[in-house]
């Protein structure tokens, strides 16, 4: 399949893809067993690894400030059901965090090790288990579920991330400081990147 064959044939399977995931929340809202829903059609769309291939989403260059990037796929002009490829050259952390709005990550290629916290009662967190986001296999949170996210340095990592709402709008998010033991403000995205239209 020549660029442009692929590029058609991904925007076609994105806009299916996002207009199913419109119509399970606009039915049945937001909730563990819909966000379930949203994920295996995620699933299907990374299926189709052939639309997806690394060398379409570009790597930061090797020493740059960030490891990933951001790449946008979908995004209602309201903003909402906002998904992104990310790819990371690997060495990719994060701390314990919320979304305020649903997540689902769903892996393409490489793993991305997910570990899920609870509020500890006391301020803190508390880890509950841990998931790995790698080819097939994906993750779903509820708007106040926290997760953060573990790469292996130098093993190319590339997935969906999925939000209610896109990441630039997302400005009352937080993240857990053990060390200070408190929560500080997680700055909504920038630098997200946008594929370019098929011709
Ligand atoms: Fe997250």
């Amino acid at each position: 399949m020549n660029a442009t064959a692929r590029q058609t044939q991904r925007a076609q399977a994105i806009d299916r893809t996002v207009a199913r995931i419109r119509a399970i929340e606009a039915e049945q809202g937001v909730t563990p067993a819909t966000l379930e829903q949203i994920k295996q059609a995620l699933l299907e769309l990374a299926g189709h690894s052939e639309l997806f291939p690394l060398s379409d989403f570009p790597m930061p260059p090797p020493g740059a400030e960030r490891n990933n990037a951001l790449y946008r796929l979908s995004e209602d002009p309201d903003h909402r059901y906002a998904l992104y490829a990310q790819v990371s050259r690997g060495g990719t952390d994060t701390p314990a965090h919320n979304h305020t709005t649903w997540a689902v990550i769903v892996g393409l290629q490489g793993e991305e090790l997910n570990r899920l916290y609870d509020h500890d009662g006391q301020g803190g967190v508390k880890e509950r288990e841990t998931f790995m986001v790698t080819t097939g296999t994906g993750i779903a949170f509820m708007p106040e579920d926290l997760h953060s996210i573990h790469m292996v340095p130098e093993k190319a990592v590339l997935n969906f991330h999925m939000y209610g709402l896109g990441l630039e709008q997302l400005h009352e998010r937080r993240y857990y400081k053990p060390k200070t033991h408190d929560w500080a403000h997680f700055p909504a995205s920038d630098g997200i990147r946008d594929l370019p239209l098929p011709a």
